[in-house]
């Protein structure tokens, strides 16, 4: 199943109403135009903010590509791609993407702001997308663990959607004891996961984490999963 090179598919997907599983606060407010609109503006600071210090979205793409090393001709899923940060990354490097997310307007606006014929765009819940297993050499993961409903089903589907010896790129805000995180879980404030780095290496079956790096409240790690 040939899930890139056919822009049908996200032409076609784009086009459906949305039906999965239930939805964060967070993930209902990502369906929002009026945050699809921000987002870019937002993205652009965001880790300086979280992290404390200068980090702009150069230096994020750079620390991927040093540690992922992404081959052209690679197959790559951006699993929340929001605007399509990680999915423009990849493309630059000559990788074919799959940028899925679960929010139309960011879709509509990645199509805008990160246009590239190796990037196919796919609206779809990746708690439960129904891709088929092995289909990627290697996901990205920006921040949408912090999002998703249940961050161990999204984990557990982006292993299985890993080809064995493809890999995972996580980012995400860890779990830091600032007093706000317990607020910011909260179904009624955003339903956000702050999850520890000892828990998602427990949650991604198969896998081994062979990089790790942690800037203020920013987690990235790479993940390699086993061969056969
Ligand atoms: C914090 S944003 C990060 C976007 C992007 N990865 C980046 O690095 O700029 C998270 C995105 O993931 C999407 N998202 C959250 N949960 C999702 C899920 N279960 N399936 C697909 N997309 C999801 C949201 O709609 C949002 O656009």
């Amino acid at each position: 199943m040939n899930l890139m090179g056919d822009p049908r598919q996200s032409q076609g997907t784009l086009n459906l109403p949305f039906a999965g599983p239930a939805l964060t606060l967070a993930q209902r407010t990502n369906r929002w135009p009026l945050t699809a609109w921000g987002y870019a503006g937002w993205r652009r600071r965001s880790l300086t903010l979280l992290t404390g210090e200068a980090f702009p979205l150069a230096r994020e793409a750079a620390l991927f590509r040093a540690l992922c090393r992404p081959r052209p001709g690679e197959g790559w899923l951006d699993a929340g791609t929001s605007t399509g940060f990680y999915a423009g990354v990849l493309a630059g490097a000559g990788c074919r993407v799959l940028a899925a997310d679960l929010s139309a307007p960011m879709l509509a606006a990645a199509r805008r702001q990160t246009p590239h014929p190796h990037i196919d765009w796919f609206l779809t819940n990746l708690e439960a997308s129904g891709l088929p297993d092995a289909a990627f050499d290697g996901v990205t993961v920006g921040a949408t663990l912090n999002e998703t409903r249940e961050p161990a089903r999204l984990l557990a589907e982006l292993a299985r959607l890993t080809r064995p010896g493809g890999q995972l790129w996580l980012m995400y805000v860890g779990r830091t004891g600032h007093p706000l995180q317990p607020l910011l879980t909260l179904p009624a404030l955003g339903g956000l996961t702050f999850p520890d780095p000892a828990w998602v290496a427990r949650h991604l079956p198969g896998c081994a984490r062979t990089d790790a790096v942690q800037v203020g409240a920013v987690v990235f790690e790479r993940y390699v999963k086993a061969q056969g």
